[in-house]
């Protein structure tokens, strides 16, 4: 199954079952949400959730675009990481509870994808026997239902909301990919792919429990990305048909491929990831600034043209890599056709800004790098910043690399 085929076999299977399909909010929550950025589909429906509205529907699917900005640095350098993903899921608003969840979880993943039921392993919070006993009952053996406490199986914002116990299913993708032993043991080896949510709590901002929430509910959460690695049997996420046209952008500009050195492997993938991720945060409204939302932006944008000059590029690349994402992602969000002009003079104005910086600061920073021992003196690094427009976590990487 392709990207496309997944979105649609998700969306259609819980249409079937009464959900209203309910478009993609924008990446910019709105601000009583306590968010930066949108990072989980449930983040439109928390005034449902928590009884401050009453819901439209009793049920409710869609795939949401996600941003996650905690791990910038590491995409590229592993082979799972992203900032930018869509998030399949189906909601309940106090309609349907647990056994509904869990049953048409397996269900879409055996019989819509077909993935076979003898490489899944489930986990549960470690007090919710309820949920152990219902996958049973759906026929998952109990060696692969595994109890994991707060930190890996309840779930929240990260701001004060709604919050509750969850289960995840996921899959053994074989030995191939590590040891063997469940989700406890290697989380590459058994690939989460659902997280179900029982939303029940109302928690403040570090997941303390505050009371209870008016009803219970459902918000469930599956990576398009990490659905299409398993169905299409690629060993990363970066295979999958998903990045492709990206992937082929960023391979003719620097002419270099996939796969043949590593470190040219890091410098396609944060072309081909950022590329995207940008091209999303610009049709939603973000700009690049020095705070908030528009310092990730402008972080990003920047990391990905020093990573451009580091396979050689000198010409501008913003722009084809916005082209490819929007063409390859304007069919599931208008939003990227609507916006196309916008996000093009967005983007290659600030490579045009930070690209007439870059070499001298490269300068300055081989310089001072090659003159110092262990340490770059703080103040290169904030002449890099002020004058030359280097992000220091930028800066942090470079002279990571520089060991
Ligand atoms: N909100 C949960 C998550 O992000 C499930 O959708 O994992």
């Amino acid at each position: 199954m392709e990207g496309w085929q997944i979105r649609e076999t998700f969306l259609r299977f819980f249409e079937e079952r009464g959900h209203r399909r309910v478009p993609s909010a924008s990446l910019i929550p709105p601000p009583e949400s306590g968010l930066l950025l949108t990072n989980a589909g449930m983040n439109q429906f928390i005034p449902y959730f928590l009884g401050h509205a009453p819901a439209p529907y009793d049920r409710a699917t869609s795939v949401q675009k996600c941003f996650r900005t905690n791990d910038i640095e590491n995409v590229g350098r592993t082979d799972r990481h992203l900032t930018l993903f869509e998030m399949l899921g189906n909601f309940s608003f106090g309609d349907y509870f647990k056994r509904e969840s869990c049953g048409w979880g397996l269900e879409l993943v055996t019989e819509g994808f077909g993935i076979d039921p003898g490489r899944l392993w489930v986990s549960v919070y470690e007090t919710d026997d309820e949920t152990i006993d219902i996958w049973l009952d759906l026929g998952i053996p109990r060696e692969r239902i595994v109890r994991r406490g707060k930190d890996d199986n309840y779930w929240w914002t990260h701001a004060a909301g709604p919050a509750g116990p969850c289960s995840e299913i996921f899959v053994d993708r074989g030995s191939r990919y590590g040891d063997e032993g469940g989700p406890a043991v290697d989380e590459d080896r058994y690939l989460e792919i659902w997280n179900h949510v029982f939303m029940q709590d109302e928690v403040d901002e570090r997941a303390e429990r505050r009371g209870e929430l008016p009803a219970k509910n459902i918000d469930t959460g599956s990576s398009l990305e990490r659905v299409a690695t398993v169905l299409q049997d690629k060993a990363t996420i970066f295979e999958t048909d998903i990045f492709q046209p990206l992937f082929a952008v960023a391979e003719s500009l620097a002419g270099v491929r996939q796969g043949e050195d590593e470190r040219t492997d890091i410098s396609l993938r944060v072309m081909a990831e950022h590329g995207r991720a940008t091209t999303f945060l610009i049709a939603d409204g973000v700009q690049p600034s020095n705070e908030g939302r528009g310092y990730v932006l402008r972080r990003m944008l920047r990391r990905l043209v020093s990573h451009a000059r580091r396979l050689g590029i000198e010409r501008p690349v913003i722009e084809e890599l916005a082209e490819a994402t929007i063409a390859t992602f304007g069919g599931a969000y208008p939003e990227l056709v609507e916006n196309r002009a916008y996000v093009l003079q967005v983007a290659t104005s600030e490579e045009e800004r930070f690209g007439g910086t870059l070499r001298q600061g490269m300068a300055l920073f081989e310089d001072a790098i090659g003159r110092a021992s262990g340490t770059l003196p703080g103040e290169v690094v904030f002449k890099l910043h002020d004058t030359f427009g280097f992000p220091k976590e930028l800066t942090r990487e470079l002279v990571e690399d520089a060991g």
